[in-house]
């Protein structure tokens, strides 16, 4: 019987009463290792990839501490160090094996270390299967549709022979697995899962083979989660899905995502509400209303169009021209003139020529964006793409990035400079990473501003007016705190 059969014929009742019991028993070896030395074990996890990662490694820290464990930010003080792994692009596996190769001399030195490697990259048997060669010292393997098994895993790998590999990666998505018992950090802003998986299957990406088929949370459960998170403090949630705007779609329900945006919006305490990432195919006049209308819904879009030219477009199994982008844009915008605009750009797709990359950059000076992620295109394996012809040299690659930024980065710029003298409203998130006398928060259109105040301000919202726009941000002063 495969793993994905066994967990359909366990009630989640089980499963949660069994995950507790694993998360007890490793708490009990930490307690017992603490009364006698006098020292917590600790742990570090090192997330690479998308927001949904960032969510999954905040998961597994929660379990972290109901096993007992400390947090630590330096590998040399961990006794478990997990890489919660992406494979979007080859770069960020390129790093992951850098990292794995440091661990390896803090193995040499450090017996008891135990390493765990999860997430996206671990979704490819070619990988695990690297992974069980060259890599025999890493303790325990497992992938992202069987995150919630990690107690089960780790007590199996903490009680092992220290030469065998724990190893458990699903081929499928199990059913929506909700109520696991774990602690969530007090924090500003919060993930909320809607959905999981992907079956837009673009043609480059390896996400839909690593993160399985489409599936939506209930909403009551997405609302019970975000009542609780209200309750305890958090000030904005970010919706998280590959593609939001199908939300529900597979779902025995008519509540669509803009049905679920106006219910999230009714929650008391919350004040700004995110989603990402929006698909344009699917993003319907209704959201946009629908945002426009509801008033802790942000301003603020990320609607990654990956290519301006149509016939790349249709390659990469879009399903949008750059006709209707602009059109989406010129609707929102229509309803929210403050709209704040963010996208990804692929640069290099294959077949991709100079006449192609042409619209790409119309496009960039037509909308104005506000913030774009560029990316060189990464062949991946198993992908539609990775076998199509016309593959495009890197150093063209390189060439149109970096004449793309040329365009994109002063346009930015000039959008920030447009900002000097105006008051926006700002959710004050942290300190800045320059100094503890300077803050840092957001607009509503997601600008990031920073500005000299107390940290009793972290968690308030503030009016700032501009005084200093930056290149790709803000910098402003206090003209009152709202609340
Ligand atoms: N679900 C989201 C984002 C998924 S991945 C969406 O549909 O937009 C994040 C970004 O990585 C993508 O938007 C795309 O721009 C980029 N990306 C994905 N696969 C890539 C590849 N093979 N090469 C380069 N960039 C890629
Ligand atoms: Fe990848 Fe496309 Fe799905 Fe986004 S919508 S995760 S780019 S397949
Ligand atoms: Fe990477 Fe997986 Fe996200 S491949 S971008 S971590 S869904």
């Amino acid at each position: 019987m495969s793993k994905r059969e066994q967990f359909n014929i366990e009630s989640m009742e089980t499963l949660l009463m069994r995950n507790d019991s694993h998360i007890r028993a490793i708490k009990d070896i930490n307690d017992a290792h603490f009364t006698e030395i006098h020292y917590r074990k600790k742990a570090i996890t090192i997330t690479y990839g998308c927001q949904m990662n960032e969510h999954d490694s905040e998961k597994l820290s929660a379990m972290l501490t109901d096993m007992g464990y400390d947090a630590t930010k330096k590998f040399e003080e961990a006794d478990l160090i997990i890489f919660n792994t992406c494979c979007v692009r080859e770069n960020a596996e390129f790093k992951v094996y850098g990292n794995l190769g440091h661990v390896k001399k803090l193995k040499e030195t450090k017996k008891d270390l135990v390493l765990a490697v999860c997430g996206c990259m671990m979704q490819q048997p070619h990988i695990v299967a690297e992974i069980k060669k060259k890599y025999k010292y890493v303790d325990l393997v497992f992938g992202t549709h069987n995150l919630h098994n990690f107690p089960a895993l780790l007590e199996e790998t903490l009680k092992k022979d220290k030469k065998q590999q724990v190893v458990e990666i699903w081929d499928n998505e199990g059913d929506v697995i909700e109520g696991l018992a774990i602690t969530r950090k007090k924090e500003i802003k919060a993930y909320v899962n809607i959905m999981y998986g992907c079956d837009n299957f673009c043609a480059y990406c390896i996400v839909p083979y690593t993160r399985g088929r489409e599936r939506s949370r209930k909403p009551e459960d997405i609302l019970e989660e975000v009542r609780m998170l209200a309750a305890s403090g958090t000030k904005e949630i970010m919706l998280l899905g590959q593609n939001v705007n199908s939300y529900g779609g597979k779902m025995d329900t008519d509540m669509d995502f803009a049905d679920l945006l106006a219910k999230v919006n009714e929650i008391e305490g919350i004040e700004r509400i995110r989603f990402m990432t929006s698909h344009p195919k699917d993003l319907s006049q209704k959201l946009i209303e629908t945002m426009a209308k509801s008033e802790r819904v942000c301003e603020y879009l990320h609607l990654p169009v990956q290519a301006g030219s149509n016939a790349i477009l249709k390659k990469m199994n879009r399903k949008y021209t750059q006709e209707q982008y602009l059109d989406i844009i010129s609707r929102a915008k229509a309803l929210m003139p403050n709209l704040g605009l963010s996208t990804d750009i692929i640069l290099g797709f294959p077949g991709e020529t100079e006449e192609d990359f042409q619209d790409t950059m119309h496009l960039v000076k037509t909308v104005g964006y506000d913030a774009a992620f560029t990316y060189l295109y990464s062949i991946r394996t198993g992908t539609p793409a990775a076998t199509f012809e016309n593959q495009v040299s890197d150093e063209v690659k390189h060439d149109r990035i970096k004449r793309l930024l040329e365009v994109l980065n002063p346009s930015i710029t000039i959008r920030m400079q447009a900002m000097q003298d105006q008051v926006v409203e700002v959710l004050v998130e942290d300190y800045s990473k320059s100094s503890r006398d300077v803050l840092m928060g957001r607009t509503r259109s997601n600008l990031t501003v920073t500005f000299e105040a107390p940290g009793e301000l972290i968690g308030k919202l503030v009016d700032i007016k501009i005084t200093r726009p930056k290149n790709f941000s803000l910098h402003g002063e206090v003209v009152r705190v709202i609340r």
